[in-house]
């Protein structure tokens, strides 16, 4: 089965599908490991891994880039985060033939103005009008290749404080324009209100969550009150941030790396999660063939 299809059918199917984001291989690899089914390659992580804010200051092809590097490293499917789609319908266009081209199995657009800011920063969090971004999902799945490549329509309008009625009438647009899947954000301290969305979208599509503010509710509540997938968009990067932090600041106080060895990753891990065994494996083995071949 290809990412594409089983990215759409996880998607569709029980039980709730859980991404985890990413910003690198690396990190992919780690989300695989974990045993996440999908991975969300995150515009806020693959910003902050760059040390610049989640604005639209990358480029589609440094995003692209970031992508398909993660999408390259594991053998689970990548939803991709394109922000609003990096501009226009023309954007969206080359962007949807761009990511299918890089082993993507899925885009996620968002009803917000290019460039976009992170939902979570007070500033300009304006929607795009409503026929824009309809022209937008409607081109993206139309011009896919493969019609199992997923497109994610997501709606800001509780972030936007565009309110409930504004968010509900932008989900049925964008069903109708052809979505796959409809990712509903909140900005709350509690999902009562991703709840409501839930219970009074009368669609077909899936819905999806990101309960970063929202933090105490578990995967299970979430399937149990009809969500489709769930993603945890940013927790990779803040514990590595976290983490290193720790590991610096007590190599620096201490003078040694001695009492941070039990906190860091042995160097063999290391080596096994860039395939260095794998590497020296199959060197050996085309050595061996080839001399073979010569001898005959
Ligand atoms: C991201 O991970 O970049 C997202 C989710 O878009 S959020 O940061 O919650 O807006
Ligand atoms: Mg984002």
């Amino acid at each position: 089965m290809t990412k594409t299809t089983r990215l759409a059918d996880m998607l569709r199917d029980s039980p709730i599908l859980r991404l985890a984001g990413a910003h690198s291989a690396l990190s992919a690899k780690l989300v695989e490991s974990t045993g996440f089914e999908a991975i969300w390659a995150s515009g806020l992580e693959i910003s902050a891994q760059a040390a610049v804010p989640d604005a639209n200051i990358l480029t589609m092809t440094q995003a692209l880039s970031a992508a398909s590097q993660i999408a390259g490293a594991v053998d689970i499917p990548v939803l991709a985060d394109c922000d609003s789609g990096f501009g226009s319908v023309n954007n969206v266009i080359d962007m949807i033939r761009q990511y299918e081209n890089n082993g993507i199995a899925g885009i996620c657009i968002e009803d917000k103005q290019y460039p976009k800011l992170n939902s979570f920063i007070e500033g300009n969090q304006d929607l795009a009008p409503l026929d824009d971004f309809v022209t937008k999902i409607y081109a993206a799945t139309q011009v896919r290749r493969d019609p199992s490549f997923t497109v994610v329509a997501r709606i800001e309008a509780l972030i936007a404080g565009a309110g409930m009625e504004e968010a509900l009438l932008r989900a049925d647009a964008y069903t109708k324009a052809g979505a796959d899947a409809l990712l509903i954000h909140s900005k709350k301290s509690t999902p009562d209100e991703v709840y409501e969305f839930r219970r009074r979208y009368a669609g077909p599509l899936p819905l999806i969550v990101v309960p970063t503010t929202y933090n105490s509710v578990t995967a299970t509540e979430l399937e149990a009150a009809g969500f489709g997938a769930v993603i945890y968009a940013n927790h990779a990067v803040r514990g590595s941030i976290a983490a290193m932090e720790d590991v610096l600041a007590q190599i620096y106080k201490d003078g040694t790396t001695f009492h941070v060895e039990d906190q860091i990753a042995p160097l063999k891990k290391v080596f096994h999660l860039q395939g260095m065994h794998a590497m020296l494996e199959q060197q050996s083995r085309f050595e061996k063939l080839a001399a073979e071949r010569l001898a005959k």
